[in-house]
C-alpha cells in the first residue's frame, strides 16, 4: 500500500507524511532530502550547482544512510535542491530508490513533488497538500527560530515564491496535483486538524476500495 504525498515548500507535508507513517505503521520517505543531499555533496566539494554532469554524478552514487544529517533541512540547502531537482538526468538516478522504498510491507508513504504523477503514479492513496504562501513562511519561519536560524520573515516569503515559480515551471516533473489526487488546503488547520482530515480521506479512499 502507497501513499503519495505532494505539494509545494513548507506545506507540511513532511510533517503530515511522518505522523501518517508512525500511525500506520508504514515506513516513510521525505524525498526532498535525497535532492538536499544530491544538493549539500556538490556544496561540500565547492562544485557549482550549475554543473548538470557532477550534479548527476553525485545523484548516481548518493549514500542515502545519511538522510537524517540535521543540516540536510536547513533553509539554503533547500533553495540548493530546488536548483538541482530540476536537471532531468538527478530526477532518474532518484527514481529507482524511490519506487523500491514504495514496495515496503506492509505499506510507505512517500512526500514530494512528483510522488502522484511519475515517482507513484499507481499509489492506492494521493494527496496534494497546500497552503497560502503567507502561511507556509510563517510556519518556516518558527521552524528555523526553532533550529536556531534568525532568518527575516519577508526573506523566507520571497524564498518561498521563488521555489513554488521554479518548481512549477520546470519542464521535468514539475509540482502539480495528479489528476486523481485529493487536495487538502492547510492554510487554517494546525497539525492536528491537518492529520485528522488527511487520516479521514485515507479511510474514505480505501472503503471505496
Ligand atoms: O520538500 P523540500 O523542501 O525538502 O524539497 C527541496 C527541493 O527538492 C524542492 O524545492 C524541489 C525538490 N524536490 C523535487 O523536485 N521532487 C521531490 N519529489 C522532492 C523535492
Amino acid at each position: 500500500m502507497i501513499i503519495a504525498i505532494d505539494g509545494p515548500a513548507a506545506s507540511g507535508k513532511g510533517t503530515l507524511g511522518k505522523r501518517l507513517a508512525d500511525h500506520l505503521g508504514f515506513a516513510h520517505l521525505d524525498t526532498g532530502l535525497l535532492y538536499r543531499a544530491v544538493a549539500a555533496v556538490l556544496l561540500a566539494r565547492g562544485i557549482p550547482l550549475s554543473d548538470r554532469e557532477a550534479a548527476a554524478r553525485a545523484a548516481e552514487s548518493l549514500d542515502v544512510s545519511h538522510l537524517d544529517a540535521p543540516d540536510l533541512r536547513g533553509a539554503a540547502m533547500g533553495e540548493a535542491a530546488s536548483v538541482i531537482s530540476a536537471y532531468q538526468p538527478v530526477r532518474d538516478a532518484l527514481l529507482a530508490f524511490q519506487r523500491q522504498f514504495g514496495r515496503q510491507e506492509p505499506g510507505a508513504v512517500l512526500d514530494g513533488r512528483d510522488i502522484g504523477t511519475v515517482v507513484c503514479p499507481d499509489a492506492d492513496v494521493k494527496l496534494f497538500i497546500t497552503a497560502r504562501p503567507e502561511e507556509r513562511a510563517r510556519r518556516r519561519h518558527l521552524e528555523l527560530l526553532r533550529r536556531g536560524e534568525d532568518v527575516a520573515y519577508e526573506t523566507i516569503l520571497a524564498d518561498i515564491r521563488r521555489r513554488d515559480e521554479r518548481d512549477m515551471t520546470r519542464p521535468t516533473a514539475p509540482l502539480k496535483a495528479a489528476a486523481d489526487a485529493i487536495t487538502l488546503d492547510t492554510t487554517n488547520l494546525d497539525a492536528d486538524a491537518a492529520f485528522r482530515a488527511a487520516l479521514a480521506i485515507i479511510d474514505g479512499k480505501l472503503r471505496k476500495s
